[in-house]
């Protein structure tokens, strides 16, 4: 048994912030941020009414009706978010609730940075191969922007909002799932965010920056375009498929200059790597269940086809999936 996704829903914070926006109060302009990122706007979240714990439910309500399923049959929800509204309880929870699942199913949240969402799917995946979730959730929800300093030109630009969900039913047809995941704490000093209460820290005169994204970019992209490329061609070695014949490298939005970077070095055609980080920027742990969703919604993602997952971010941490939509 492997679960085999059935629905797919997303949540996009209302509110569009371009380039020029961005530009109209900090030292950067449209043609630097589209150049060396890819982007052109994202999607920031009202913090009053669009929080992690609300895009979830709406990404996963979204992911039921798309399934068609009850969502009492539902026995496990695993959310990936490194940007909670709440500390407890978790994200899960909350859409516990809101969904309407029952008293059955279990629930927890994971953090894994950008990689989150993966790092959910190899779990929820788990539970369903070992016969113990027959059902289950998976969704990444991320507000970045209420962790972004609005003073760092070469962070808050790249940041959205928003959700994915994915519904994952236990199929007894599915190949199983595999995966590599893949971590370096030694080197995760080039991106940083502290938690906020640290009593021992409070009367430190940079903590409240500390306590946004600190991120050395140029070090976050030699290690994306030296990892991201590696485990693709690792993964296709440890489980013996050809990366000629993936139909889509679905992979985390966080720089399109890494994107392509990737595909040149698989040398793998460009389109197959189909991008969406020009009008959502990098949701982080949401990214990818967003990407699915669009895909899906667009026609071009389709029973059967081979994909290649693949995500890093903060730990630093790094992780590819091959799967069967
Ligand atoms: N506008 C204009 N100039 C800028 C901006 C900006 N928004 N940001 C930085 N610059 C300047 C720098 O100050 C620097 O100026 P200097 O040469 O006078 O010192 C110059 O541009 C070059 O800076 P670099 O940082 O070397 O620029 P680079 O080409 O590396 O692009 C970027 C920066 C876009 C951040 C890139 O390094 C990147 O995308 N890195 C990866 C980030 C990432 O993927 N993070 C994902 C993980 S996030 C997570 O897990 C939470």
């Amino acid at each position: 048994m492997t679960g085999r996704i059935i629905g797919l829903g997303s949540y996009i914070p209302k509110k569009i912030v371009t380039n020029d926006d961005f530009a109209a109060f900090l030292d950067t302009s449209d043609e630097w941020i589209t150049e060396r990122t890819g982007i052109k706007e994202r999607h920031i979240a009202d913090h009053i009414t669009e929080k992690p714990s609300t895009m979830a439910v709406e990404a996963a309500k979204k992911a039921i009706e798309d399934a068609g399923i009850d969502p009492k049959d539902i026995d496990l929800i695993v959310t990936a978010c490194t940007t909670p509204d709440l500390v407890i309880p978790s994200m899960s929870c909350v859409v516990h609730e809101a969904i309407g699942a029952s008293e059955n199913c279990g629930c927890f949240d994971v953090n894994s940075a950008c990689p989150g969402f993966v790092a959910a799917w190899n779990t929820v995946q788990s539970f369903i191969e070992t016969g113990n979730a027959k059902l289950a959730l998976c969704i990444g929800t991320e507000c970045n922007s209420n962790f972004a300093n609005y003073n760092d030109r070469g962070t808050c630009i790249l940041f959205g909002d928003g959700a994915g969900a994915a519904l994952l039913k236990a199929d007894e047809s599915a190949k199983p799932n595999q995966f590599i995941m893949r971590s370096s704490g030694a080197r995760g000093g080039c991106l940083r965010c502290e938690a906020a209460r640290q009593p021992d820290r409070w009367e430190e005169e940079d903590f409240k920056t500390a306590t946004s994204f600190y991120m050395q970019g140029r070090e976050v992209f030699k290690f994306a375009v030296s990892e991201v490329p590696q485990i693709i061609k690792d993964l296709s070695e440890k489980f013996s498929f050809d990366l000629n014949d993936i139909d889509m490298f679905i992979l985390h939005q966080a720089n399109a200059r890494i994107i392509e970077a990737t595909a040149k070095k698989l040398g793998i055609p460009r389109d197959r790597f189909p991008m969406n980080i020009m009008n959502y920027g990098n949701a982080s742990s949401a990214s990818i269940p967003m990407l699915l969703t669009s895909l899906k919604a667009e026609g071009r993602l389709k029973p059967g086809m081979k994909i290649v997952m693949a995500s890093f971010g903060a730990g630093l941490t790094w992780d590819a999936n091959y799967i069967i939509f």
